[in-house]
């Protein structure tokens, strides 16, 4: 598992399949419990997280962590990472060539971590993972089953910066998510308790 990830880790960063690996300062690729069960996925790096190589440690990243907090989602509980790993000048939202080129470096996150939840945050993850064509006003707050996956959109973390009045909507998305997790690890706690008494 180490040297799959290390691999990982190493294609990223060298990565040059598209334009942006030329003006990106950092690959960033994700961070978090390896095998959390729960998997928050952004658009792409800012500028800080260029500059860090880490994701969502920027504004959009504090509000996050904060929303996280809240809820009491530890940070033993999730990873995350983006759908492009290299951030497009200006942030501009992600080509479908980009995206095309990166996704299967999250895919491989996907299959290394195994979460349980996946949560989409902003129009572009949920584009890439959920449905091309789906609004994130529409579809956010509703779950998708998929591969053994529960899905959830929502709004990103930088869009509450702009309009206030979606933090209590993404805290309702977030509270189905804390919901669903509370309910896989007693599940989890109940079976291993069974398993302990045969
Ligand atoms: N926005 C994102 O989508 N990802 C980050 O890592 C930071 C900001």
């Amino acid at each position: 598992m180490k040297n799959e990830w290390d691999d990982l880790e190493k294609q990223i960063r060298s990565c040059t399949k598209c334009p942006l690996g030329k003006t990106r300062t950092n690959a960033v690729t994700g961070r978090g419990n390896l095998s959390a069960p729960l998997m928050l996925v952004g658009e792409a790096p800012g500028q800080q997280e260029d500059e860090q190589g880490i994701p969502f440690v920027g504004a959009a990243g504090q509000l996050l962590e904060l929303l996280l907090e809240a809820l009491m989602i530890s940070e033993d509980k999730y990873y995350i990472a983006n759908i492009l790993k290299c951030r497009p000048p200006g942030n501009r939202p992600p080509s479908d060539i980009e995206a095309g080129f990166c996704l299967p470096y999250l895919r491989k996150q996907v299959l290394l971590v195994k979460p349980k939840i996946i949560v989409c945050m902003g129009a572009t993850a949920a584009k890439y993972i959920i449905d091309k064509k789906a609004r994130i006003t529409a579809i956010r707050g509703t779950w998708t089953e998929r591969k053994g996956f529960s899905i959830m959109p929502t709004f990103h973390p930088a869009a509450l910066l702009r309009d206030e009045s979606k933090k209590i909507l993404m805290w309702e998305d977030m509270k189905k998510v804390k919901n669903k997790l509370d309910m896989l690890e007693m599940v989890s706690m109940q079976q291993t308790g069974h398993d302990n008494e045969i």
